[in-house]
């Protein structure tokens, strides 16, 4: 999982994964008042990809530096920043060392990326090394809220799609998108090596609407990550299987919905 290349995603990776306007900046300002941010603060992001996290930072004039093991996801930043000048960015494999000294940054931040990680302790180490006395760590998934009522699209098709590489004979360690690392299990990391943590939810936001038509088009097209190693043969049946599904089983195949998400961060202290 570590070494998954998301080059092969760059030519979809904003279409599918990026935000509603407005959301990557509400963001930033929700970070900024719960660590009580002053405008000196050196960030590193950890797996910055095309920027969708880190550009209203560098708009605004945040030190800001990324990383990321894919250049093609990276490449995406400059265009995007017009007047502005890119920030440092460096090739890197976030659960190795880092190109970096000891305490280099007050935040080192990392969204979206410890759930593909399998050497995800590795790299709450090498963050530990490389933030100041008193700097934090915040790691961050999107997750659905605790009071959701009914699943949306996107839980629907998953969860068939799940079902049916189970019924193909796949284990479930294929089928489970990332590594199942929880808020809890990092947080329990964190303190057992001498640090504090919090989990928090930064922010509530709707995604772009789906419906389960579309997400059975981007399954079909092998656009989600934990699906990139399985043999093809495997993949084509379960497609076909999925299909079949949305065509003569699936409720309301057309009926987009805007799913209502949360970023939900382990914020921690060493
Ligand atoms: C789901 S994307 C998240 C990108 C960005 N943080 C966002 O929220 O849009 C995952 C990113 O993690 C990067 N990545 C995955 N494993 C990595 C690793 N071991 N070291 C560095 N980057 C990694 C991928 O290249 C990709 O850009």
């Amino acid at each position: 999982m570590t070494t998954l290349n998301y080059d092969q995603a760059v030519s979809y990776y904003d279409e599918t994964r990026g935000f509603r306007p407005g959301v990557s900046e509400r963001y930033r300002l929700a970070l900024q008042q719960t660590i009580d941010a002053s405008p000196e603060l050196r960030f590193l992001e950890l797996a910055i990809g095309t920027g969708l996290i880190g550009l209203p930072f560098i708009i605004a004039g945040d030190d800001y530096v990324g990383v990321d093991i894919s250049r093609g996801m990276m490449r995406q930043i400059a265009p995007k920043l017009h007047d502005c000048s890119p920030p440092a960015l460096a090739q890197a494999d976030i659960t190795r060392a880092l190109p970096f000294a000891d305490g280099s940054f007050d935040v080192v931040q990392a969204v979206r990326v410890f759930h593909l990680l399998e050497d995800w302790r590795s790299c709450i180490g090498e963050s530990r090394r490389l933030l100041k006395p008193g700097g934090r760590l915040i790691i961050v998934e999107i997750r659905t809220p605790t009071d959701t009522a009914s699943p949306p699209p996107w839980a629907i098709v998953h969860d068939k799609w799940g079902e049916i590489l189970s019924d193909l004979g796949l284990a479930s360690e294929t089928i489970r998108h990332g590594n199942g690392l929880t808020e809890a299990m990092a947080a329990a990391h964190i303190q057992a090596v001498g640090g504090a943590a919090e989990v928090i939810d930064l922010l509530s936001f709707a995604e772009f609407p789906v419906s389960c038509r579309t997400m059975v088009a981007r399954r079909a097209s092998r656009m989600f990550s934990n699906d990139w190693a399985l043999p093809d043969d495997v993949f084509s049946r379960a497609a076909r299987r999925l299909n079949h599904w949305l065509e003569h089983e699936c409720e309301r195949a057309d009926e987009a919905v805007a799913r209502r998400m949360v970023f939900r961060a382990v914020i921690a202290r060493f």
